[in-house]
């Protein structure tokens, strides 16, 4: 068990402290923080929300949150009643006047703790908190905001966010979230590149064939669909987290682990992602929306019922995609990424296909000249896999078949996985800013989602249905099939 080193002594102001993110994520996260010793004990945790609520009623809801959410197993009585000491309330209006005095004074009890203003409010208000906290003087030195996505809609809407919270935050306190970034095994990515030589010598258009990025999930839009409706998979997933994944999977190395070498390389991979056209959208794209169709063996409605009607909505809860990253490492490798609601596996995993062996000594039926496949296991089973051809033992000739070199992270650690928000509170605790993203590769990759959105917007055709509970429109395994490849399920 690694050595907790406790952060500083902080005040952090949660915006949006009724909403569902506080209560699913940042309670639990910051529990699991303050349990295992790492929050010291002059913090506090400020909700603040419209809604008027004593301190101890908001006590009360973070109890009711924490039993919920967390195991039983990891909620010690004791551990739980001191965390809830350290939570206060204030009601704030973010959009208006009141309460900020409120919260000014309370502030002013312990001036010189580290001040993380975490924004998990609609977009909208970002704006008037900030320029609020400003007017009210609680900027400082220690101050960071703490920024939720979606950052934007599009290029345009992300822009006036950030310029909105740059007018008085400076970049360096200004931390957005993606939460991809926080989960242990894609940080993971960064270990398995650029701290083992054997695969980084091999990450190259020469040896790499193509990359898969699959990001599946289960459940449907849950309470979510007037939001979910408005964005669709592609402004939800792959704009941020699937993009993520590739650039990690992608980035040339970065000179140091610090927050701007990380995100220059990033923001490079951004850059050199060929825009995807009207003339190419058919080919390298599929969107889809799913139909009724069962998960998990229990039937499950179509998307437009789960938006409450008949309506005939063109949003996409499925995408598949191939990209192409240009540059002198990956020229001629595509990129392969699909991501959906109701498919039939919560999974996340990313595929590096190593080319096939270009001649075989071994006689044909012996299956000679499988490709190697490094399979990187994001979320469950976290772990990673290589596939290499063994000969099967015993008579009857050279044989071959693939068999893996399997590294399960649950076996190797055996330890609980925290979840990402923990790495990232802390982080913004720290300061450290390479986990999240800077406001250049947000908008970067807003401007290459925007070309995609026109485009489909442009085309008459609806997304392809697809029935709740497969692997998207029949159209996506075709999407990879044109050049010869499938998709990596066969374990599944
Ligand atoms: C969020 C999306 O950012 O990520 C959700 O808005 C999605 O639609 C979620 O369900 C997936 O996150 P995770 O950590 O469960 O893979």
């Amino acid at each position: 068990m690694a050595t907790i080193i406790p952060v500083a002594s902080f005040d952090c102001v949660v915006f949006g402290a009724t909403g569902d993110l506080t209560t699913r994520k940042l309670l639990p996260a910051l529990y699991y923080r303050y349990k295992d010793g790492q929050i010291p004990g002059t913090s506090r945790i400020i909700g603040a929300s419209r809604s008027e609520m004593s301190a101890e009623a908001f006590r009360e809801r973070a109890r009711d949150a924490l039993k919920r959410f967390i195991p039983a197993r990891d909620l010690d009585e004791d551990k739980l009643a001191a965390f809830l000491d350290h939570l206060d309330y204030v009601a704030v209006d973010g959009a208006g006047d009141d309460g900020w005095d409120d919260l000014a004074a309370k502030l002013a009890e312990r001036p010189d703790q580290v001040r993380p203003y975490y924004l998990a409010t609609s977009p909208d208000l970002y704006g008037s908190i900030c320029r609020n906290l400003s007017a009210h003087g609680l900027i400082g030195e220690k101050s960071r905001v703490v920024l939720e996505k979606p950052i934007g809609k599009d290029l345009k809407s992300a822009r006036a966010i950030n310029d909105a919270v740059g007018e008085v935050f400076p970049e360096e306190q200004i931390f957005r979230i993606d939460h991809y970034l926080g989960k242990e095994t894609v940080q993971n990515l960064l270990a398995l590149r650029f701290a083992n030589t054997i695969f980084e010598r091999l990450w190259t258009a020469d040896v790499i064939d193509h990359v898969q990025i699959t990001v599946g999930e289960t459940v449907g839009v849950e309470g979510r669909a007037g939001y979910y409706d408005t964005s669709g998979a592609l402004r939800d997933m792959v704009q941020n987290h699937l993009l993520q994944l590739l650039c990690l999977m992608a980035m040339e190395s970065p000179l140091t682990l610090d927050a701007n070498s990380v995100r220059d390389e990033k923001l490079k991979v951004l850059r050199a992602l060929k825009p995807i056209t009207p003339r190419d959208v058919q080919a390298v794209t599929v969107r889809g929306q799913y139909s009724a169709g069962a998960v998990d063996g229990k039937p499950v409605e179509s998307y437009r019922t789960d938006l409450g009607g008949e309506t005939a909505s063109r949003t996409e809860t499925f995408v598949a995609l191939k990209l192409e990253v240009q540059s002198w490492r990956w020229a001629g490798v595509p990129f392969y990424l699909r991501t959906g609601k109701r498919l039939p596996q919560k999974l996340s995993e990313i595929v590096v296909q190593f080319r096939a062996s270009p001649f075989s000594i071994f006689p044909a039926e012996s299956f000679g000249r499988e490709p190697n496949r490094l399979v990187i296991r994001l979320q469950p089973e976290e772990g990673i896999k290589l596939e290499v051809m063994t000969k099967d033992p015993g008579p009857g000739g050279m044989r071959l078949r693939p068999t893996n070199l399997d590294i399960s992270f649950e076996e190797t650690f055996k330890q609980r996985y925290p979840d990402a928000y923990e790495r990232l509170l802390m982080d913004v605790v720290r300061g450290n800013a390479t986990l999240f993203m800077r406001r250049d590769e947000v908008e970067v990759a807003w401007a290459w989602a925007d070309s995609l959105l026109k485009a489909w917007a442009d085309r008459p055709e609806p997304p392809r249905a697809y029935p709740a509970g497969s692997w998207g429109p029949t159209a996506a395994i075709a999407l990879i099939e044109r050049d010869g490849r499938t998709w990596h399920e066969e374990m599944h």
